[in-house]
């Protein structure tokens, strides 16, 4: 590989600026974007800390023009972190760049990334413009985002599905209006691999100037391709890779970071080296996926539950022999410790604390106590605590602030009976009760509290999961709850999961009932 690499540098008569492959993360804004994924700053901050722990080179933050709240996580975020480059989003607006740099006054380093759609798709439907046009956009915007900072990333809309040649005059357009990094997005996940690192290589080859840029690769998953085409982008001449952790993402996700980093750890032969410090990754995917209550699917690559385990007794046998006979990552290096310590009931303060630390998280005082309060509830009806409870415990201490708050619940349930729920809730103070019947506990649960809140509410989705194995295990309740025709997620876990239920069911009334 490393020699068909070489000989493709020299045919193509290309001299990369380096072999370093620059990661910009994006969990902030693309990932950020998924329903029920939203996070308030002061979980962005954590997030964004972890980022600089784990070594990437840009943090796209948030986009500042589309809410307070964004705009403010910009700027804290800015203030908190100190060597990755902070990265505001825009549209090719002068507004949103006005505010974006305003939002980006306490970076450290900072860059603007502006862009437009450039595919036909986007030209005739979504601006009903013309291709002279958007060129003529695409330079303005990058221009006027140049009078504010120095680094200004352009990204191409739908570069995925955008005519190579059209696509190749923006670029070189927008290199020479100012632009830093070149982003082209396969925004749809249409692209083939072949096909996607064809594009950065035509791009390569023919835009004057574009050595003296970087371009980045910016890809999402609704094919299952996003890192075969990234990788391919970055074979291809791409120096910067967009991803996310756990590789969430609008709809099918975008590529994962850990995906790339280990993809460019294990194939040496690429040449190609970032900056991430491998054994981060596991804590800081737990983190995201705590925070954000977006479980990891077992079999995900590298930071799925069963990246590692070995059932098949062929498999178990030839890793006790020799484990690169079926492993090709060593679990120590994404930050899998096979033989972490379990927390049990005897476990100290002190302990859950570094377990934590060592997860990524670092929680206040208040919020330690709160999280050790709920462990040693847990621990009482669970005998091992492991890394996964001990995070979903972590994100616990959210729930203080809710208005609603589930008070008590019994059901009457079994086989040959009707289930019969009592509940009662604590509304900003004052308590309330209720009794209902259902067609199972859970059904009944519900109806109780919607006699008390007396709203139109329909449950959309509803899913619970084992966190672990063993019947005594947490279960983890995801619900969806529709409320004048907009949808609002809910979570909770519990051993319980009557109980997580009627929980998830409060958390996501508790994001419409102010
Ligand atoms: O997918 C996409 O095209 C994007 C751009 C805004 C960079 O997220
Ligand atoms: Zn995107």
């Amino acid at each position: 590989m490393l020699i068909l690499q070489l000989i493709l540098k020299k045919q193509k008569n290309i001299t990369y600026m380096s072999d370093r492959l620059f990661i910009f993360d994006t969990t902030l804004r693309d990932g950020e974007q998924v329903p029920g994924c939203q996070l308030n700053t002061v979980e962005k901050i954590e997030v964004a800390k972890a980022l600089e722990e784990l070594g990437v080179d840009v943090i796209e933050a948030g986009f500042p023009v589309s809410s307070p709240g964004d705009f403010n996580s910009v700027v804290e975020i800015s203030k908190a972190v100190t060597w990755p480059t902070i990265c505001a989003l825009t549209r090719a607006v002068e507004n949103d760049i006005r505010v974006a740099a305003d939002a980006l006054k306490y970076a450290k380093h900072k860059r603007i990334h502006t862009g437009i759609g450039t595919s036909d798709y986007h030209i005739k439907y979504k601006f009903n413009s013309s291709r002279e046009e958007i060129l003529e956009r695409a330079i303005a915007c990058v221009k006027y985002a140049k009078r504010f900072v120095e680094d200004v990333q352009f990204y191409a809309e739908d570069a995925g599905r955008t005519d190579n040649e059209y696509l190749a005059r923006v670029v070189e357009a927008v290199v020479k209006a100012g632009a830093t990094v070149v982003n082209i997005p396969d925004t749809t996940g249409y692209c083939l691999p072949s096909e996607f690192g064809e594009k950065i290589q035509y791009l390569m080859e023919h835009v004057d100037g574009i050595h003296n840029v970087t371009i980045a690769t910016h890809c999402h998953n609704d094919l299952g391709m996003a890192t075969a085409n990234t990788m391919s982008g970055v074979m291809h001449g791409a120096r910067q890779a967009e991803v996310t952790i756990n590789g969430i993402g609008e709809r099918a996700g975008n590529t994962s970071l850990e995906e790339v980093a280990m993809i460019c750890k294990s194939h040496r032969e690429l040449d190609i080296t970032t900056n991430i410090n491998t054994t981060k990754i596991y804590g800081i995917s737990r983190m995201v996926s705590s925070l954000m209550n977006m479980p990891v699917q077992p079999n995900k690559a590298i930071v799925g539950r069963n990246a590692f385990a070995h059932s098949s007794g062929i498999h178990q046998d030839g890793v006790l022999k020799n484990r690169e006979s079926y492993e090709i990552i060593d679990p120590k290096d994404v930050g899998v410790d096979e033989n972490s310590i379990v927390l049990t009931a005897r476990s100290g303060r002190a302990a859950l604390k570094h377990r934590l630390h060592v997860l990524g998280i670092d929680l206040s005082k208040e919020a330690l106590d709160q999280a050790y309060e709920g462990f040693l509830r847990l621990a009482d009806k669970k005998k091992e605590i492991n890394d996964d409870d001990v995070l979903m415990l972590a994100g616990e201490h959210h729930k203080a602030s809710h208005r609603l708050k589930l008070d008590f619940l019994q059901v009457t349930a079994g086989v040959g009976i009707k289930s019969v729920a009592s509940v009662g809730l604590d509304i900003a103070g004052e308590k309330f009760e209720a009794c209902a019947s259902g067609n199972g506990p859970v059904d009944a649960a519900i109806s109780a509290i919607k006699q008390i809140i007396h709203r139109k509410m329909l449950v959309k989705e509803f899913l619970i999961q084992a966190i672990n194995k063993g019947s005594n295990d947490i279960g983890k309740v995801h619900m969806t709850v529709e409320h004048d025709g907009v949808s609002y997620y809910g979570f909770s876990a519990n051993t319980d999961i009557v109980a997580a239920s009627a929980e998830a069911y409060i958390d996501a009334i508790n994001k419409f009932v102010h």
